[in-house]
């Protein structure tokens, strides 16, 4: 099967080209073993990965124009030839590796820990299963940033749109009865770009391989403001 890559070396390319390789498909491969095949035949072919299982979130790429993670993606479910670029809109570092920082300051900024004002009690938080249930479907994003690279109001705006991945986090913390800065994380959101530039187009819920609904997110975000007069 054919498999066209996205080659940059920093040291000799002004601008990425692609290269196609052949590779022998076996029954059950995934996407990531045959760039691992890839990097065998030649080994200064460039890719994360990691855990091979879907939980490290390191092998995100632009697989046929979709964004998604190469370790859960069957080579059986890809057209032919697969052709396969880096992250839309990052800067590349090389072949298949971008620039991740821009996206881990976006988390960052949206305080991703929580926040309390009373004082720590001596053992845990305690939250009501109920009040538990409703982090489900927010917490378990793993970072791997398929969502943000695959949002146009993140191409246009980079440096200013937190993107889907933060704005979901910032949800997981709002959402959280254990949280106690509402006010000063509404108030953080406002203004026209870091929330507001989304346009509920809705990439981010397609390509996102733990089924999360970013998008859903900003909406209860939205609301919430509403309701408290932010
Ligand atoms: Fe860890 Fe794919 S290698 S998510």
């Amino acid at each position: 099967m054919k498999f066209a890559v996205s080659r940059f070396n920093p040291d000799t390319d002004s601008k990425p080209h692609m290269q196609t390789f052949e590779v022998a498909v076996e029954r059950g491969m995934m996407l990531r073993d045959a760039l691992l095949e890839i990097q065998r035949q030649d080994e200064s072919f460039a890719f994360r990965h990691s855990c091979g299982e879907g939980v490290c979130g390191s092998d995100g790429m632009n697989v046929n124009g979709t964004n998604r993670l190469a370790c859960i993606t069957a080579v059986s479910d890809l057209k032919e030839p697969v052709e396969v670029r880096p992250f839309p809109g990052r800067p590349i570092i090389r072949d298949l590796v971008v620039d991740m920082s821009q996206f881990y300051q976006q988390y960052k900024a949206v305080e991703p820990w929580l926040v309390r004002e009373d004082p720590m009690p001596e053992q845990e938080i305690l939250q009501s299963p109920a009040d538990r249930d409703k982090l489900d479907g927010l917490y378990e994003c793993i970072l791997c940033g398929c969502c943000s690279t695959a949002c146009p109001s993140f191409w246009w705006n980079p440096d200013k749109f937190h993107g889907p991945q933060a704005l979901l986090t910032a949800w997981r913390f709002l959402a959280d009865s254990r949280d106690q800065a509402t006010e000063h994380r509404l108030n953080e959101l406002e203004g026209p770009y870091k929330l507001f530039r989304c346009h509920t187009i809705m990439n981010c819920v397609e390509v996102c391989p733990k089924g999360l609904n970013p998008t859903q997110a900003i909406g209860h975000i939205k609301h919430l403001m509403l309701r408290q007069g932010v």
